[in-house]
């Protein structure tokens, strides 16, 4: 994942999204990246700016993300379309989710 990422460092831009924590875009916030929300399942995590369950539509705001990363959260997810859909819903126009 780390390979992937620094292979499409020029579209790690804006606000984004990562679940759990930062791992993955921390590295990135010198360059393009400018904020990541945190979503997580887990109440008990304080990095979390939003918590709640992936498979829950709406839970994540509507066209403000520019990039989502979800690297390793699906495998746990109850409904993945549920959870899909909801990543693209946040997406601005010319957003990427990975
Ligand atoms: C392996 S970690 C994520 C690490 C890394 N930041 C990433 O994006 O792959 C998985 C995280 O997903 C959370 N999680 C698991 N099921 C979830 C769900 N249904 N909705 C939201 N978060 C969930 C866990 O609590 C955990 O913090």
């Amino acid at each position: 994942m780390l390979r992937f990422l620094d292979e499409h460092r020029d579209r790690l831009r804006g606000q984004a999204l990562e679940v759990g924590d930062d791992t993955f875009l921390r590295n990135h916030r010198d360059g393009g990246i400018s904020d990541v929300d945190i979503v997580d399942i887990d109440e008990g995590n304080p990095r979390a700016t939003i918590i709640g369950d992936l498979s829950m539509p709406g839970l994540l705001p509507a066209d403000r993300y520019d990039v989502v990363l979800i690297a390793q959260t699906l495998q746990y997810v109850a409904d993945v379309h549920v959870a899909l859909e909801s990543c693209w819903s946040s997406l601005r126009p010319g957003g990427r989710c990975s």
